[in-house]
């Protein structure tokens, strides 16, 4: 039988301007939630869970951004008894979620939203700290209190660049598209801020090589994942198109590159 968690209270979402990530996603929720992108994130969620401490007594867990419940099936799998909660803006998102991992209780908001009267045993954060509201990382931190906290977050890929990654570099450049995962937010040490302020962590990089079959499979596939979002904002279709027209190019590489952290605050 699962313990609860600490007392969650549900507040309502809120949806503003269209480059909010949760508005975004909200759009992308049935083509994410392919089976590509599934083995891709998932490959992650474990590497991240695999860097807990095995002796980990973990009985009530709060996951962030939990999108479609990739991270949320591993999370499942490694604790079958303990209580999760799962945060995540998008109803869309939530609802293949749910599908994936019923047994789990889904709250409908972002984290600043999140109102929580105590701590989790484990906080875990599956690619989605880069997309944290200002406040939000001392969230996480507080609800971690006197427990595990696990992040993953994008990082700069390793130079030189594949081919992929320079295609993306030319067409952010030519589109002139910003987003909030600047040259320089790639640049700054992750985890930032609050979150940097953690004891006893340990932390590994995780870089993750794809090959697609052209430059339009490529674009597709960053369009769906987000990361063209984070890029380029609401640039991203733009990018996706002058990525897209790079027909000349063939079998084209594409490095991910993650930082893979745990923090542990437990007594
Ligand atoms: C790249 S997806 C990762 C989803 C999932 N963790 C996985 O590994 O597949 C990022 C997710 O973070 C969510 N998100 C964005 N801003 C958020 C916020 N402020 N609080 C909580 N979740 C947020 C998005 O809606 C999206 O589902």
């Amino acid at each position: 039988m699962a313990e609860q968690g600490p007392r969650m209270t549900p507040a309502s979402t809120t949806v503003g301007a269209a480059t909010r990530p949760a508005d975004f996603y909200e759009g992308v929720a049935d083509l994410y939630d392919a089976p590509s992108h599934e083995a891709f994130y998932r490959g992650l969620a474990h590497e991240l869970v695999a860097l807990l401490p095995s002796d980990a007594a973990v009985r009530t867990i709060l996951e962030v951004g939990a999108g479609t419940g990739f991270g949320t099936h591993v999370l499942r799998e490694r604790f079958p008894s303990a209580a999760i909660t799962a945060v995540e803006p998008s109803a869309a998102m939530i609802a293949h979620a749910v599908d994936r991992v019923p047994d789990v209780e889904y709250l409908q908001q972002s984290l600043a939203d999140v109102s929580a009267d105590g701590s989790f045993d484990l906080v875990a954060c599956f690619v989605a700290e880069h997309w944290l509201e200002a406040g939000e990382p001392e969230r996480l931190v507080e609800l971690s209190r006197g427990g595990l906290l696990a992040l993953s977050a994008p990082i700069a890929p390793p130079r030189p660049l594949a081919t992929g990654n320079q295609l993306l570099r030319d067409a952010v450049f030519k589109t002139r598209a910003a987003g909030r995962w600047t040259h320089d937010r790639r640049r700054e040490p992750v985890p930032r801020g609050a979150l940097s302020t953690r004891s006893g962590s340990v932390q590994r990089d995780a870089v993750v090589g794809e090959c697609y079959p052209d430059a339009p499979a490529l674009a597709r596939a960053l369009y769906e994942r987000g990361s063209l979002m984070a890029v380029a904002g609401d640039g991203a279709r733009e990018v996706e198109r002058v990525l897209a027209s790079r027909t000349d190019a063939t079998d084209v590489d594409f490095t991910w590159a993650f930082r893979l952290f745990v923090a542990d605050d437990r007594p």
